[in-house]
């Protein structure tokens, strides 16, 4: 643990380098990288991220109501020039190939950072095809098994650091959504787990095997996508031998991020509801993925949790008792990564009369998601550096299925008086 003032102290030494470690160099990513770059080098603006944005009313003794202080300055987060990053891929495309081919961002905000995204090219992914059925891997590890696979991402995170010059490093998995997973003996306890490495145990996915490599390295880690993947106790118990913040999973954007808006509204002014009808339309390879049904079934696993949380289902079942909730996804190739969401819900008013809401999103997906694998890289740094370990609940303001011992929280400004309390940002 160090205290605040020397963690600011760090951050001011234009040589400590904070390095960004990401599995699944795709839309995401790159647009994450894309925008920092772009921030860098032509002060495009950070839109959407808490800590590049959020102002501090003036503490001073004087508080002059026109001053505030930035976030980032008021927890001493490294400068963005300060972050480095290193990716891996099962397609060798560096990061201007593989953002080219998202077509998330115009050819001339790409061509604007087109030298420095070039610069990181991914390492060999460590892939097993059952776990991701729609993808053709093209560039991933030698070795034929779990503990050869992760010797070598240890290995892997060793020379990043040693290329880097820094032993100070974050990892946001970005890859693609794993299969639906359910917690076996295998993963009930850390011995478990590494007795299932060695005798090479199908339920270990590849995610896992990234996250125990990263936490044997010393190095915090966050979940972007829904899979299960940190929310096991064989890796909770390794994070908190380590002293490491671990959050997740899966990225809060669209359609929960407008769900966990809306329902804490509905909610308190106790209206009923009979159904919630979400659908999406979307065409990137994150949609092709989640085609197939049983990746599907991890996301909907976890876009189906918020609702019977918020609502308190069981505290009001004349309310919510009856509440229908469906989610879709349909892959439809000519959208892109310009996802389409249509939500339907069916309230209840005065005397039981039916209403209807309909909500229309038409959002960018990984618009929506670069500010957020920002913020948690930055988070999970800072909140290392105060010592930390296990599960950050704090941070469940960014995802969809927050992680949690206990009972997770939804509604979203719940979980935002959450995440400033804890930075002392109120
Ligand atoms: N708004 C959003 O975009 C959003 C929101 C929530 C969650 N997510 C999740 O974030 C993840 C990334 O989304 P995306 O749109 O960038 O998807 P993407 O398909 O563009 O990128 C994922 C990348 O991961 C790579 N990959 C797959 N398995 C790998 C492995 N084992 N090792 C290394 N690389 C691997 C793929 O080749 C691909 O390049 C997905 O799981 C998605 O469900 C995205």
């Amino acid at each position: 643990m160090v205290s605040q003032e020397q963690y600011e102290l760090m951050n001011h030494d234009q040589n400590n380098t904070l390095l960004v470690l990401i599995p699944g160099l795709g839309a995401v990513a790159t647009t994450f990288l894309a925008g920092v770059m772009a921030h860098v080098h032509h002060g495009r603006p950070m839109v959407g991220s808490i800590t590049q944005n959020y102002k501090l009313p003036d503490t001073s003794e004087t508080p002059d109501p026109r001053n505030f202080q930035p976030l980032s300055e008021h927890l001493g987060l490294p400068k963005l020039p300060n972050l480095a990053f290193a990716a891996w891929d099962i397609t060798a495309d560096n990061a201007y190939e593989s953002a080219k081919k998202a077509k998330v961002l115009t050819p001339e905000d790409l061509e604007q950072v087109r030298a420095p995204l070039q610069e990181i090219s991914p390492m060999p992914g460590v892939f097993i095809s059952d776990y991701v059925r729609r993808l053709e891997p093209s560039f991933i590890k030698e070795g034929t098994s779990r503990v050869q696979w992760v010797a070598q991402l240890r290995a892997d995170i060793q020379e990043q650091k040693k290329a880097h010059a820094t032993d100070r490093a974050v990892m946001v998995w970005c890859g693609s959504t794993e299969r639906f997973l359910k917690p076996e003996a295998v993963h009930q306890s850390l011995e478990a787990f590494e007795k299932g490495l060695n005798q090479d145990h199908p339920a270990i996915s590849p995610s896992q095997m990234y996250a125990y490599a990263a936490l044997l390295e010393g190095v915090p880690m966050a979940n972007g996508a829904p899979n299960l993947t940190l929310e096991i106790p064989a890796l909770i118990e390794l994070a908190k031998r380590e002293g490491l913040p671990i959050a997740g999973k899966d990225f809060k954007t669209g359609q929960t991020f407008m769900k966990t808006l809306l329902a804490p509204g509905l909610k308190a002014k106790l209206f009923g509801a009979q159904g919630w009808f979400s659908t999406n339309i979307l065409g990137n390879k994150d949609g092709l993925v989640l085609d197939e049904p049983e990746n599907f079934r991890t996301k909907e696993h976890s876009k189906l949790e918020s609702l019977h949380s918020i609502l308190e289902t069981e505290r009001y079942p004349e309310l919510y008792g009856d509440l229908h909730h469906t989610v879709r996804i349909n892959y439809y190739p000519p959208r892109g990564d310009s996802k389409e969401g249509w939500d339907n819900i069916d309230i209840l008013g005065w005397m039981g009369y039916p209403m209807q809401i309909k909500v229309n999103f038409l959002c960018k997906d990984s618009i929506l998601a670069a500010p957020i694998v920002l913020d948690l890289a930055l988070l999970l740094d800072w909140a290392h550096g105060q010592g930390w370990s296990g599960i950050q609940e704090w941070m469940s303001f960014y995802f969809k299925d927050p992680h949690s011992e206990g009972k997770a929280l939804h509604d979203l400004m719940r979980q935002h008086q959450n995440l400033l309390s804890t930075l002392g940002a109120e």
